[in-house]
């Protein structure tokens, strides 16, 4: 353990802070000492709400790189302000926890990754699925031979409805109807990252993706990337697919978003399922193995919120360790170029093949 705690702090308070701010707030690694957002009534909302009611809260976001009590700042704003942000981060020597997706493009991604493999500190970015606990058992089933060598995995997000989901505040969702603000749509490029970033964790880089992403009118008048088909192939004959349907009427369990994922790997000598993510469909277990005519159910920890729980706890200990996290910024860029490549593709009508 580091001899201080490293001061942590959070820039945007939005929707999201609640689940990064757990482990902060519990780990003796770490301790929160600022927010800053330009909504400063929400910032202390928040600040209450966490049990740090004193904690310093800024408008400004020069104003908090600024302070030298802050060490790691935790970057939770839309999508077009992670480059900008970021870079002054750096600029002021923080380590730097900046969320999917790093940023808008490619070149974007180029200038983040040059910085921050030429900054003196951490720099991650931020990814909890593959963190989320029956994630974490798939893979180390998988990597125990559980099911051979895996040959394809499938991908559903299906989003619903929910009487007991959080709410998402109309402000959290306008930006992301804007292009230039969010990248992509809200389900194959935001959310759509944490799906890519499940493929790339399970299968490595694909060398093809090949995608239609429909487009549907929703409650509010807001406008979803759904349904969506989204296929890719791995090399070595390996495949698989995301698939994006919206369910209008179908009630699911969550305590977070109204949307419920599901994986499936298949693999030479057998096959797992991962139940959910943000939500649940009843009570699924939630990883599932088969081989070898044998059904095995785990029930590990499945709220989604400890998927973010563990992948900061992962960050606090890889900067004690010296460890590069993950992802460091050149795998944020490979997971954005595989979500932009399906944007490209369904743009183009066309397979976008991809180097390796
Ligand atoms: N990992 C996940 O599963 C997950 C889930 C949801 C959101 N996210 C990501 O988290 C980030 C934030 O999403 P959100 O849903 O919390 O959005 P949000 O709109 O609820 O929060 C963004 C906050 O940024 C503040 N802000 C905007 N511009 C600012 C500025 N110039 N200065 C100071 N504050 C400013 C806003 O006031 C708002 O409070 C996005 O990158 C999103 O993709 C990740």
């Amino acid at each position: 353990m580091t001899a201080n705690p490293l001061g942590v702090g959070i820039i945007g308070t939005g929707r999201i802070s609640d689940l990064h701010a757990l482990e902060y707030l519990a780990n003796p690694g770490a301790r929160i000492v600022a927010l800053c957002d330009r909504d400063t009534g929400q910032a202390q909302a928040r600040a209450r709400g966490w049990g740090i009611p004193d904690v310093a809260v800024e408008d400004d976001i020069d104003r908090l790189l600024a302070r030298p009590d802050v060490d790691l700042v935790e970057i939770l704003l839309p999508h077009h302000l992670h480059l900008p942000v970021a870079l002054r981060a750096m600029d002021a020597g923080k380590i730097i926890s900046l969320q999917k997706p790093m940023c808008l493009d490619l070149a974007e991604a180029d200038r983040l990754v040059e910085a921050a493999e030429s900054h003196d500190r951490p720099v991650k970015i931020f990814e909890n699925f593959i963190f989320y606990p029956p994630v974490l058992k798939a893979r180390e089933l998988i990597d125990a031979g559980a099911i051979g060598t895996p040959l394809s995995i499938r991908i559903k997000s299906n989003p619903a409805r929910s009487a007991t989901a959080w709410d998402v505040p109309a402000s959290a969702n306008a930006w992301r109807q804007e292009r230039d603000h969010a990248g992509g749509g809200p389900l194959v490029f935001d959310d759509g990252h944490h799906k890519f970033a499940l493929a790339w964790h399970f299968m490595g880089d694909p060398e093809e993706v090949h995608a239609f992403i429909g487009e549907t009118e929703v409650a509010g008048g807001m406008r979803i990337d759904a349904p969506a088909m989204i296929s890719f192939r791995f090399p070595g004959n390996r495949i698989g697919n995301l698939e994006i349907v919206h369910s209008p009427e179908m009630e699911l369990a969550t305590r977070y978003y109204a949307q419920d994922d599901r994986v499936e790997i298949t693999g030479s000598a057998g096959v797992i399922f991962v139940n959910g993510g943000h939500g649940r469909l009843g009570t699924t277990p939630p990883v599932t193995l088969y081989r070898d005519g044998t059904i095995t159910q785990y029930d590990v920890a499945s709220g989604w919120e400890q998927s973010f729980i563990l992948s900061t706890r992962h960050f606090i200990d890889a900067i004690r360790d010296g460890r590069p996290p993950v992802l460091t910024a050149r795998q944020g860029r490979q997971v954005l170029r595989f979500a932009l490549a399906a944007e490209q593709s369904a743009r183009e009508g066309r397979a976008i093949r991809l180097s390796a």
